[in-house]
C-alpha cells in the first residue's frame, strides 16, 4: 500500500508492547488468576495525524483489523469530546498477528495513546484500559483484559479480572523464549471450545492451572527457576487436557525441552499460536531459540525479565 506522506508537525505517536501469558490462560476468563508479562521486543507504533474528513486507518500489515482500530479511535475521540474530528491512524507492528502475543491489545493501546496525544489529552490508566478494551471485545469476544494489563506492565503481573494487576517481585532474572508456530489461533473459538467442555473436566483442568500459577508465582519470588519451569509443564498438561495443544506446538515444546529449557508450554488461546520456554541464562535461551528455529518456528522472541 502506498501512503501519502504524513503531515509533519501535526503528528502524534503512541507505542505499546506485546505480551505473554505465563500461566492461567482460559482459567482467567472464568475468574481464576493468571500470570503474564510484557514482551518488549514485540511492539506496535500508531501514528496519528489530523486530516479533513472522517477517520482513516492504514497499515502495512494486512492482518491488522482496521475496523477494530477505527472503533478504538472513535471511542477515544468520543471520550475526549472530539467526535467528528478527521484523523488518519497509521499502524506499524512487528508482532505476529493471531499468535497469542497480544497484537490486538497492543494495537488498541498504541492507538488510544496516539489519539490522546493528537487531542492533547492526558489519559488516566483507567481510561486507557477502558478505551483499549473496545478493540479487545471486537477481537476476542469475551476478553479477560489480561492482554492490555500485561502489555503495559513493567514486569510479571498477577492478574485477576476486575482487580488491579499486582506486580510479582522477582528474585532473579530469567529468560522467556517464544516460538510461534505460524499457525493462526482463534481466541474466540478456543474460548468457546473450553466453555463448552463438560464442567467437571473444565474444573479439573482449572484446578491444575491454579496449582501451576501458585507454584510459578512462588518460584519466581524465591528464585527457584527449575520449580518455575515445572509449573509451566504442569500448566501445559492442563491445557492439553482441555484439547488446546496441536502437533506443531508439541514439536516446538519438545525441541525446547530437549535444548535444555526448564519448562515449556503453549501460551495464549492455543489451537495454534505460540509456546513459551523458560531458561536461567542468556546462553541457554539462545540455544533454545536456535532449536525452535530448526524445528520450523515462524518467529521467535527472547525476553529477559529481571528484578
Ligand atoms: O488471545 P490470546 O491467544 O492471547 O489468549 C488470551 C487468553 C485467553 O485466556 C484465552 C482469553 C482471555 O481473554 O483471557
Amino acid at each position: 500500500m502506498t501512503l501519502a506522506p504524513l503531515q509533519s508537525g501535526r503528528q502524534a505517536r503512541g507505542r505499546a508492547f506485546g505480551k505473554v501469558i505465563l500461566t492461567g490462560e482460559h482459567a482467567v476468563v472464568h475468574g481464576h488468576a493468571a500470570l503474564a508479562a510484557p514482551l518488549k521486543s514485540a511492539w506496535v507504533d500508531a501514528t496519528v495525524d489530523t486530516i479533513d474528513g472522517d477517520l482513516l486507518v492504514e497499515t502495512t500489515q494486512s492482518s491488522i483489523e482496521t475496523h477494530g482500530v477505527a472503533a478504538v479511535a472513535r471511542a477515544a475521540l468520543n471520550a475526549f469530546g472530539r467526535e467528528g474530528k478527521g484523523l488518519r491512524v497509521y499502524i506499524e507492528s512487528n508482532i505476529p498477528p493471531r499468535a497469542g502475543l497480544g497484537s490486538s491489545a497492543a494495537t488498541a493501546l498504541a492507538t488510544v495513546r496516539a489519539v490522546a496525544a493528537a487531542c492533547s489529552e492526558r489519559l488516566s490508566e483507567k481510561q486507557l484500559l477502558e478505551l483499549a478494551d473496545v478493540g479487545e471485545q471486537i477481537a476476542h469476544g469475551r476478553a479477560s483484559g489480561v492482554d492490555t494489563a500485561a502489555s503495559q506492565a513493567d514486569g510479571v503481573i498477577h492478574f485477576l479480572v476486575g482487580t488491579p494487576p499486582v506486580p510479582v517481585p522477582l528474585a532473579s532474572p530469567f529468560w522467556l523464549i517464544v516460538g510461534d508456530s505460524g499457525i493462526p489461533r482463534n481466541t474466540r473459538q478456543a474460548v468457546r471450545a473450553v466453555t463448552e467442555q463438560p464442567e467437571s473436566r473444565r474444573l479439573e483442568a482449572f484446578s491444575q492451572i491454579d496449582r501451576a500459577t501458585a507454584q510459578m508465582e512462588a518460584s519466581l519470588q524465591s528464585g527457584q527457576l527449575s520449580r518455575a519451569g515445572q509449573a509451566l509443564d504442569l500448566a501445559h498438561c492442563a491445557l492439553e487436557y482441555l484439547g488446546l495443544n496441536t502437533p506443531p506446538l508439541e514439536r516446538m515444546r519438545r525441541a525446547a525441552r530437549n535444548a535444555g529449557a526448564l519448562g515449556a508450554k503453549l501460551t495464549g488461546a492455543g489451537l495454534g499460536g505460540c509456546i513459551i520456554a523458560l531458561a536461567a541464562s542468556e546462553n541457554e535461551a539462545l540455544r533454545i531459540q536456535e532449536s525452535l528455529l530448526e524445528t520450523g518456528a515462524a518467529n521467535t522472541f527472547v525476553e529477559r525479565l529481571a528484578p
